[in-house]
């Protein structure tokens, strides 16, 4: 089974974290974890009863993308232009009006009132932006109360940087959910990842890595960049600092994630989902995740 989302993952490391009477992690479907008492959510059967049969990390690459072979130039595109598949019908004008949109700079506790902190109060503060700590016991999860159907959401931010600490920002809906992703992987402080699932499923089953624009920023822990994702009923964009770096055209509903409707970043332990997040190193300071703001604009 290499289709596995990454919110399953994410509930693969709530299983192993209550297995092992930890916390919870960040994850974008934990919200069907009863908030009352986690431990009711505590599976009876072992956790590794849960790992599908192949283990996700097998399945996902190594940190950063395959290097460019240095001796071979780069390949030249073929002359002939691409052609207009003549089925392709003339893209639909696309609703980017603005109809409101939602700022908020972290600077008080009050900031956060537009906001849920789900589990994990402890792990968030203000502090020069709003700092999310992942811990042995939990990481942090927080969503914005208000539901988001199409537009652009922004944020500036700095990645938590240690290994197997996974920050995120990522759109989710219900279930089986849809879900639009950036990620960052605490063991590459030099990408952060694009991803989306459909009902659940991955249709490009490798994520996107992106690289900072400017050399001199490269590391995405050491600097605040500008990140976004862009929806609409007919694409969805991922960015970096105003620069477009992934464009998901839709071309079927089956393939195309339209429901996501509520926003949710945090951190979280991925150390339960093997190499694709790392393992952490408790025995080193574990660093924050930074968001200094978050911007929302609906189009209507
Ligand atoms: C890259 O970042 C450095 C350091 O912040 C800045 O001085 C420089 O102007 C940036 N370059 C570009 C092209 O934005
Ligand atoms: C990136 O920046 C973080 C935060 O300053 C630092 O802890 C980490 O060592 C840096 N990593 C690299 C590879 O420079």
């Amino acid at each position: 089974m290499n289709i596995l989302k990454l919110s399953n993952l994410f509930v693969l490391g709530l299983l192993y974290s209550y297995g092992s009477s930890a916390g919870h992690l960040y994850c974008g479907k934990n919200r069907d974890v009863p908030t009352t008492s986690p431990s009711a959510s505590i599976p009876t059967t072992s956790p590794s009863a849960s790992i599908p049969p192949t283990s996700p990390p097998a399945s996902i690459p190594p940190t950063s993308p395959a290097p460019i072979p240095s001796t071979s130039p780069a390949p030249i595109p073929p002359t002939s232009p691409a052609p207009i598949p003549p089925s392709s019908p003339a893209p639909l004008p696309q609703p980017t009006n603005n109809c409101g949109d939602f700022y908020t700079e972290f600077s008080s506790n009050e900031d956060l009132g537009n906001f849920n902190v789900e589990y994990c109060p402890q792990n968030v503060r203000v502090n020069n932006g709003l700092e999310m700590m992942v811990s042995q016991s939990c990481g942090i999860t927080i969503s914005y109360k208000k539901k988001f159907t199409r537009g652009k959401i922004e944020t500036f931010m700095k990645m938590a940087p240690n290994s197997g600490v996974v920050s995120a920002f990522i759109l989710t809906g219900n279930e089986p959910s849809d879900e639009i992703d950036i990620e960052w992987v605490g063991k590459d402080v030099f990408t952060f990842q694009s991803m989306y699932f459909v009902k659940g499923q991955r249709i490009v089953y490798d994520p996107g890595f992106h690289p900072s624009p400017n050399q001199s920023t490269a590391n995405l822990s050491e600097n605040f960049h500008k990140y976004g994702i862009e929806v609409t009923d007919t694409f969805v964009k991922w960015y970096i600092d105003d620069i477009l770096v992934r464009t998901l055209e839709k071309t079927s509903d089956a393939t195309f994630p339209s429901e996501t409707n509520t926003i949710k970043f945090g951190v979280w332990d991925g150390s339960s989902v093997g190499i694709w997040a790392g393992y952490v190193d408790w025995s080193v300071p574990v660093l924050p995740a930074y968001m200094k703001w978050i911007r929302i604009t609906n189009y209507c």
